[in-house]
């Protein structure tokens, strides 16, 4: 993409996907590349069990029964439904949290992937729902879903940057990030949920954070930092954008005992990325906390 463009005129790409210029500098172009070219088994397969195409984690405790013996030929299947059944939970508990929505409200979904809560948002409210993501092939992926579920009047994604959005002042009745807050400056991002909700809208994160209690950034958050070419911000931080930019915490919640069993299940998977042990040591060495952040917008 080309990163000198700074028109906001709607083109589009083979597909029909409404497009804007998405990066503004450098690493947001590297960014752009790094999910054009994600295709993950742990996320492909998982998304093919119903049609819900997630790229984030899961919570909840898991269900052995349904894993089945390990000598079980369907075992590789069961697992992979387990791990979708978390990931599908994830994304019903932010929805939790956006507040009373009805049809004719619009929700913004800023760094949306291939659009999985997009549709759960669309199915559970009815509503519009306006997906930014910086890679057009999610986008693509994201409207096409959309186009097949014959929803495509209420859902769509677009290529841009979630920094300068193409929503209207206080269009938004509600907007979140499924963990896609570490790609960006916190001040920024609250800046621009700030300016599309209305009074009185509602703003939910879930994201990994590294906890100010450890000190600094551990080994592990660093390791994952590398990994996802991404910067974790720490759980003081969003406070503080939070606070300077009207949006007040209405719950803070720490999911992080809830995530583990998930990582866990995943690293005795055949899915497994090279990540997971990271992600578990920071998890349990406090270092790192799995949390969701709902605040008012005043
Ligand atoms: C880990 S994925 C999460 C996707 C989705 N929220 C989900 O839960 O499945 C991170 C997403 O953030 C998006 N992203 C990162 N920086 C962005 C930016 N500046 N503007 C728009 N999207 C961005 C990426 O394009 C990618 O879609």
């Amino acid at each position: 993409m080309d990163s000198s463009v700074t028109s906001t005129e709607l083109t589009a790409t083979a597909t029909g996907t409404p497009r804007i210029p998405g990066p503004a500098t450098p690493y947001q172009g590297d960014i752009a590349r790094y999910w054009d070219g994600e295709a993950r088994p742990v996320n492909l397969r998982l998304g093919d069990v119903d049609g819900l195409y997630h790229h984030h984690y899961g919570i909840g405790a898991v269900d052995h029964a349904a894993l089945g013996a390990p000598e079980d030929s369907e075992s590789e299947k069961k697992l992979i439904a387990e791990l979708h059944r978390l990931e599908s939970a994830q994304a019903d508990l932010l929805l939790g949290h956006l507040g009373d929505i009805g049809r004719d409200d619009t929700l913004l979904d800023a760094g949306c992937g291939r659009g999985g809560s997009m549709v759960m948002a669309h199915h559970r409210f009815g509503c519009k729902v306006e997906g930014v993501t910086l890679s057009a092939k999610q986008a693509d992926f994201a409207n096409n879903r959309a186009r097949e579920l014959r929803i495509e009047d209420r859902v769509r994604a677009r290529v841009c940057n979630m920094l300068a959005t193409p929503l209207e002042t206080g269009q938004a009745a509600a907007s979140w990030n499924n963990e896609s807050t570490m790609y960006v400056d916190l001040h920024d991002l609250f800046a621009e949920h700030s300016r599309v909700l209305k009074v009185g809208g509602r703003y939910v994160t879930i994201t990994g954070c590294w906890n100010p209690r450890y000190g600094q950034p551990s080994k592990w958050v660093s390791q994952i930092n590398a990994h996802f070419e991404c910067n974790i911000h720490s759980r003081r931080e969003y406070l503080r954008a939070m606070a300077d930019n009207r949006l007040v915490p209405q719950a803070v919640v720490d999911l992080t005992p809830d995530t583990l069993p998930y990582w866990e299940l995943r690293a005795t998977s055949s899915l497994v990325t090279g990540i997971e042990e990271a992600f578990i040591n920071a998890y349990r060495d406090g270092s790192f906390q799995y949390v969701l952040i709902a605040a008012d917008r005043v």
